[in-house]
C-alpha cells in the first residue's frame, strides 16, 4: 500500500478508521468514535472551503483522540503509539510531521495551549471545537459531567478559583469555563459560521434551562 497514490490514500483512510474504533472503543465521556467522525467530517467540510490539504486534515481527525492522555499513560505515550502506527502504515515524514504536530498542540487543555501555525491544523482543531457546541456539545457535557459523578447545576456558586479538570465543577458550569467562550477562539471564517448558530442554540437552552429550575416556564 503506498499512501501517495490515490487508492493508497483511501486504504490508509480505512485503516485510521479502523485503528480509532479499536483504540477508542465504547468510551462514554466524550471521545467515543462518533466524536471522532463528526470531527473527519466537519473537518472535511472546513478543508474544502478553507483550501486546506484533504487528506492531512482527515488523518489527523481521525487519529486525534487516540493519543489523548486520558486514554493512555501519558500524553507522550499516546503520541508514539500514532507516530508508530503512522511509521508501521508507510506515511511519509511530511505527512508523519503534518500530523503528529497537529495532533500534539489541538486539545483544549483549559485554552492554554499555543495556538496552531498551520492551515490543516487550524481546519482540525475548529472541527474539534465545533463539535462540542450545540445540540450535540450540550449531550456530551452532560454525559461527561456524568461519567465522571459530577453535579449537574448548583445555583449561585462560584468555581472560577478550581482547576479544569476538578470534579467539583458542574455541568452548567462548563457552559462558562469553556463552551461559551469557542466561538471568540475558531481559526476559520467558515467554523464561526457554523458557530454561531450552535452558539445561539446553547444560549437558549441555558435561559429554558433557569426558566425551568424556577419554576418560571
Ligand atoms: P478535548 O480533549 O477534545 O479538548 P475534552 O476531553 O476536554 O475534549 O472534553 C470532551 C467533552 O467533554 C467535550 O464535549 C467537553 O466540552 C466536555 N467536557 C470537558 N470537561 C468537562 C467538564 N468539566 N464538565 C462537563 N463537560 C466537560
Ligand atoms: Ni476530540
Amino acid at each position: 500500500m503506498d499512501p501517495r497514490s490515490a487508492s493508497g490514500a483511501e486504504q490508509l483512510i480505512r485503516k485510521a478508521e479502523e485503528f480509532a474504533k479499536r483504540e477508542l472503543g465504547r468510551d462514554a465521556t466524550g471521545h467515543d468514535w462518533w466524536h471522532v467522525h463528526r470531527v473527519r467530517n466537519l473537518a472535511l467540510e472546513l478543508a474544502e472551503m478553507e483550501n486546506a490539504d484533504r487528506f492531512v486534515c482527515e488523518l489527523a481527525a481521525l487519529l486525534h483522540d487516540v493519543a489523548d492522555e486520558k486514554l493512555n499513560v501519558s500524553k507522550e505515550a499516546g503520541l508514539d503509539k500514532v507516530r508508530r502506527w503512522l511509521e508501521e502504515h508507510g506515511v511519509g515524514q511530511t505527512v508523519i510531521r503534518q500530523v503528529m504536530d497537529i495532533i500534539a498542540t489541538m486539545s483544549y487543555n483549559g485554552g492554554t495551549n499555543p495556538p496552531m501555525t498551520t492551515l490543516e491544523g487550524k481546519v482540525v482543531q475548529d472541527a474539534d471545537r465545533l463539535d462540542a457546541l450545540g445540540a450535540i456539545g450540550i449531550a456530551r457535557t452532560f454525559m461527561y459531567a456524568g461519567a465522571k459523578g459530577h453535579r449537574m447545576h448548583e445555583p449561585g456558586q462560584h468555581f472560577d478559583h478550581l482547576d479544569y479538570r476538578s470534579s467539583e465543577k458542574t455541568a452548567v458550569f462548563h457552559f462558562y469555563e469553556k463552551l461559551l467562550k469557542v466561538k471568540e477562539l475558531l481559526n476559520t471564517e467558515h467554523a464561526r459560521t457554523i458557530a454561531e448558530h450552535r452558539h445561539r442554540f446553547m444560549e437558549t437552552f441555558l435561559t429554558q434551562f433557569y426558566a425551568e429550575w424556577d419554576a418560571r416556564a
